[in-house]
């Protein structure tokens, strides 16, 4: 796989010089917005390193990215219009917009881009043609560039257009800055210094089964919080009261609870827990060992916390993914808050990844204890299952 670094370096031949050369730049700009205001701008700083390092080169450089999951139409609260100045005034750099991603409107912006500025591309996901990987829009987007890099980590698990379909009608493919970081540090996960300990949190099993069942075979110690521990202690026949149940996993959790006791993996739940009738802390709460009928877990309980803290304490190497409760709501945030100063004291290799794990790091003021905070959600759990991700591979090919 090709680098910009690769590219950067004048004995690379082919590429170099990048004065006045079209680069598309696949960034992930899915950052969380509020009536056109950034919430967060994590992934935005993330992305600027590659684009001063192209613009300084004085390549021109074309940026895209998708926002949210508009499926195919154009919606008006997913514009990545106010990206454009954020980003200007983040890199002190010129960056215009244009209100789509291809056609002729698109190609006469591209034409009047100076060296060194940056064109920011309207929503991919506006068109159909993006997650659908359509060929004729894949080729849309590859005639705009001569060069194409892939910095959208968050995104490298999608085989979309974008990210994978346009690879093949550009001159040369290369890795951002982003995405090699993020690549060198999830493998640390994939050959870990041992212990291994994941720790996953968040709503549904259904969601992550798939992960869980796959870090099983590699993680010494899986676990598990948030409301998807419910599913393993219903499934156990513990007493759960009207905590979140997937019915149709008892089965798949009861299956990973038995291949985790016959393997090397010892799987945790939760013993105690927060429980509470209503989920916005509007009633009382309180701490049991046993969910009685018309209450529901909404944390994990102090021991739980303590006894996770202490198999932190106990890691060399650490993924976390998820938040062990309903986080957002303080009367429910004690057992998510005990596990983020616990990763961010301890000595081991630590990697967080996931919104909500990364706002409750940073919440806490903890983000620059933490080894490595991942950008990419799921493609982090994708890679650090050992799958792998399209828009890696697009870049191998
Ligand atoms: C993310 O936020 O995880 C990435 O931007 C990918 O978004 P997606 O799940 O909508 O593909």
């Amino acid at each position: 796989m090709k680098t910009l670094d690769d590219w950067l370096s004048p004995d690379e031949p082919g590429v170099a010089p990048l004065r006045g050369r079209r680069v598309f730049v696949r960034a992930d700009l899915n950052v969380p917005l509020d009536g056109g205001r950034i919430v967060d701008d994590t992934r935005l700083r993330a992305s600027a390193g590659s684009i001063q390092r192209l613009c300084a080169a004085g390549a021109k450089v074309i940026l895209a990215s998708h926002l949210g999951r508009p499926k195919g139409k154009r919606v008006s609260t997913l514009s990545l219009a106010p990206i454009a100045p954020a980003l200007a005034s983040l890199t002190d750099l010129r960056v215009s917009f244009v209100s789509d991603c291809v056609g002729e409107d698109v190609q006469r912006a591209v034409e009047r881009l100076g060296n060194g500025e940056v064109l920011l591309l309207e929503n991919l996901r506006f068109h159909p043609g993006e997650t659908e990987n359509d060929p004729d829009f894949a080729g849309a987007l590859a005639e705009l560039a001569d060069l194409y890099i892939n910095d959208a980590f968050g995104t490298a698990h999608r085989a979309h257009a974008s990210t994978s379909g346009m690879v093949a009608g550009v001159e040369a493919a290369a890795a951002g800055d982003l995405m090699l970081d993020e690549l060198s540090h999830l493998s640390q996960i994939l050959e870990p210094e041992r212990p291994l300990l994941c720790l996953l949190g968040g709503a549904k099993v259904s969601d992550k089964l798939g992960v869980l069942q796959n870090l099983a075979k590699r993680a010494d110690v899986l676990a598990v919080g948030g409301a998807m521990a419910y599913t393993f202690l219903a499934a156990q026949g513990k007493s759960v009261g009207e905590s979140l149940v997937e019915d149709e996993r008892l089965g798949d959790a009861r299956a990973l609870m038995e291949s985790a006791e016959a393997g090397e993996c010892r799987l945790l739940l939760p013993s105690d827990h927060r429980i509470s009738q209503s989920l916005d802390g509007s009633t009382e709460s309180r701490v049991v060992e046993s969910i009685p009928d018309g209450w529901m877990g909404v944390d994990i309980g102090p021991e739980t916390a303590n006894r996770y803290a202490q198999e932190v304490t106990e890691a060399r190497t650490l993924l976390w993914n998820g938040p062990m409760g309903i986080f957002e709501v303080s009367a429910f945030a004690e057992g998510t808050e005990t596990i983020a100063r616990a990763v961010a004291n301890s000595s081991a290799t630590t990697v967080v990844g996931g919104g909500d794990s990364l706002a409750a790091v940073n919440q806490l003021g903890l983000g620059n204890r933490i080894d490595h905070l991942s950008t990419g959600g799921g493609a982090s759990l994708e890679f650090v299952q050992g799958l792998s991700l399209p828009g890696v591979e697009a870049l191998e090919r």
